[in-house]
């Protein structure tokens, strides 16, 4: 292969292509690392006004390490997969303990902290410092498999490893560009047969990151836009006709439905709310209390009590909320219910709290379309799936 003339081009695409990402105005590695950890399993538009308020909010790492629970929370709220964010935290302790407070430049440093692996450490380390260290997403697994015609199981360990390998190779090699100031007349990079190296003042993290451009805006999952792709002329998938196979997509895990129902109780104008506990999936969110519920179950006041601890008079549809987590298609039915006695309701149930305290609360997903619907009284009973 000609890792040369690939990276060149690569470098040339990307300095003209690469979309202007707020966490690329900045060699700030916190900011980097910020993002990095964001845009896993969440796409660059989500991730775009979280990572804003992230940095308005806790501008550096000092900030993070002293945050409250209840801050980071908030601000992840909607994101999902929230061990995310307590590993951050707990990075950013060990990283003022161990450190001084400044994210080190090692790559087996930063591999050493929690919710940093072999990704992570590896964006870091070429996007904030430009060292060929190499990085592998979903991404860049499509671009590669693609160009070299990889038709093994990315996933299965022999082709994980040669893929590794190839990104090692290409970072290597854009290493040893040199770094020029704009060589065309018309302050441009020439796109066609590049003679000499693009001015790549920063290599490393601008090979790694035009990688997962390309992968994101041209080499996409399906109908890429060969016609535009700078590498094409390289690749063995556009060549042989291949590009439908590859990556090969392996078996598909087969979801599973489960139904919950939510039951919101309202006192004095106030509503009834529990919080998650610790080891569970979006532990120390907030919810409406929340029962599973089975698929034929039509005895709603039972399960209500079971949740509130009261049998509730009345309960009447409220909303449906569709999702999915990770290989569960859940139902959340919520009900409006009322209690001749809410005082009975025993305290370990929930605490009572007014609709704008609530909204100072983090959510979990679900039931934040609950509590919109139930604060503006607007809404269709149906929503559309959603992110966890
Ligand atoms: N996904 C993860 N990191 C990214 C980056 N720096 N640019 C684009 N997509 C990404």
């Amino acid at each position: 292969m000609k890792h040369k003339d690939i990276v060149q081009r690569l470098l040339v695409w990307f300095a003209r292509n690469a979309r202007p990402l707020p966490w690329r105005r900045t060699r700030d590695p916190y900011a980097i690392w910020v993002s990095e950890i964001m845009l896993q399993q969440t796409q660059v538009k989500t991730v775009l006004p979280y990572w804003e308020r992230w940095m308005r909010a806790l501008p550096d790492l000092t900030a993070l390490a002293k945050a409250k629970p209840h801050t980071l929370h908030k601000l992840w709220e909607g994101l999902g997969y929230y061990t995310r964010v307590r590993n951050m935290q707990r990075a950013a302790r060990l990283i003022v303990e161990r450190h001084g407070g400044r994210l080190p430049d090692d790559f087996d440093a930063l591999l050493a902290l929690p919710g940093i692996g072999r990704y992570t450490a590896g964006a870091i380390c070429s996007i904030a410092f430009d060292q060929p260290q190499p990085i592998l997403d979903g991404n860049v697994i499509r671009v590669l498999t693609r160009l070299c015609g990889i038709a093994g199981d990315p996933r299965e360990r022999k082709t994980n490893h040669r893929l590794w390998q190839l990104a090692q190779e290409l970072v290597l090699q854009a290493a040893e560009t040199e770094a020029r100031p704009t060589p065309t007349p018309e302050g441009r990079f020439t796109l066609h047969a590049p003679r000499s190296t693009p001015a790549a003042p920063h290599p490393c993290s601008q090979l790694n990151q035009s990688l997962m451009e390309l992968g994101a805006l041209i080499c996409t999952p399906r109908q890429p836009l060969c016609g535009g792709c700078p590498i094409a002329k390289h690749c063995v998938a556009h060549r042989e006709d291949r590009i439908d196979e590859l990556p090969p997509l392996g078996r598909r895990i087969l979801s599973t439905p489960r139904r919950f129902g939510a039951f919101i109780a309202q006192r004095r104008g106030l509503f009834l709310v529990r919080q998650r506990p610790a080891g569970v999936l979006n532990a120390h969110l907030w919810e409406f209390p929340t029962l599973e519920l089975a698929p034929d179950d039509s005895n709603l006041k039972r399960a209500a009590r079971r949740a509130l601890g009261v049998r509730p008079e009345t309960l009447a549809p409220f909303a449906t909320i569709k999702h999915s987590i990770t290989r569960y298609r859940i139902t959340l039915e919520a009900y409006r219910v009322t209690c001749s006695r809410t005082s009975r309701i025993p305290a370990a149930k929930g605490r009572w709290l007014s609709g704008s305290r609530l909204q100072q609360l983090a959510f979990t997903s679900a039931h934040k379309k609950i509590l919109r619907q139930l604060v503006t009284g607007a809404g269709a009973l149906v929503s559309k799936p959603a992110q966890p």
